[in-house]
């Protein structure tokens, strides 16, 4: 019989490279759940209950930055029922993980306009922010109320308002988008089979390996994450140049 991977948490590390900083985008939630004959809300809490499995593989494979896309700035087009279960879903995760996440090292925080999210959630967002601010080993980053085109808009305009330069420079706008200081993202996993980029990190990701899982994002566990960098792992980056 052949072996499978085993998802245990002993299962041995890809060797290589570890790619620094890893974006997620967690798609398929509502398929999951439309498959199994359910409310598409249920996809949503199995799909809570996938990250945290990849965020311990991620902290001890050691990498630094995780970000993960919890919600779009078009996500609101749902309707406000699904909306309103995904904003209960985020409080409870961090009401529930936050501890734990310190405990493994996981320094937490977002990207994206959170000053429109509900008080609530902004309330529990900077109480788990503060909870996990000196921790260093991973820092799990949430894209909440993210779009790209909308962050780079702010950025863009913030940098009017302050900085009374005539001209804007590649390093200055990394400097004002919600990324500051963190690197860009070596690979870009997307689950659920969809090829494409959905408004996200359009500025970052111009050199980002791509890695596209069939699995859906409740399914998705450290096994197809250990795949996903072995082939990373696999690829020749060029940058533009002969390699
Ligand atoms: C991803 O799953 C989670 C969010 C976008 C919040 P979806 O809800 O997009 O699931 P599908 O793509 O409809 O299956
Ligand atoms: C992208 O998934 C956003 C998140 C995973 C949060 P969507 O399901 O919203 O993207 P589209 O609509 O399929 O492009
Ligand atoms: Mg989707």
């Amino acid at each position: 019989m052949q072996a499978r991977e085993s998802n245990r948490e002993d299962a041995p590390a890809p060797s290589g490279e570890i790619p620094r900083h890893i974006a997620i985008i967690m798609d398929g939630n509502g398929r999951w759940a439309q498959q199994r004959g359910l409310d598409r809300t249920w996809g949503h809490r199995q799909g809570v209950k996938a990250l945290k499995p990849i965020v311990k593989e991620a902290a001890r494979m050691g990498v630094e930055v995780l970000t993960v896309y919890a919600f779009s700035t078009e996500n609101w087009r749902r309707p406000s029922q699904e909306v309103d279960v995904l904003m209960t879903l985020l409080v409870e995760f961090l009401a529930r993980e936050t501890a734990e996440l310190k405990g493994e090292g996981v320094s937490l925080r977002t990207i994206g306009d959170i000053g429109r999210l509900p008080a609530g959630a902004q309330q529990s967002l900077a109480w788990a922010r503060a909870e996990t601010a000196e921790e260093t080993r991973l820092i799990l980053n949430l894209a909440l109320n993210y779009g790209a085109r909308d962050e780079i808009l702010r950025a863009v305009n913030r940098w009017v308002g302050e900085s009374g330069e005539k001209e804007l420079t590649e390093d200055t706008l990394s400097r004002y988008l919600d990324t500051a200081g963190l690197p860009d993202p070596d690979l870009l996993i997307r689950s659920s089979g969809e090829y494409r980029i959905s408004n996200f990190l359009l500025w970052q990701l111009a050199y980002a390996e791509i890695f596209i899982s069939d699995k859906l994002w409740p399914d998705f566990d450290p096994a197809e994450f250990r795949q996903a960098i072995r082939s990373y792992q696999a690829r020749n980056r060029r940058f533009g140049g002969l390699g």
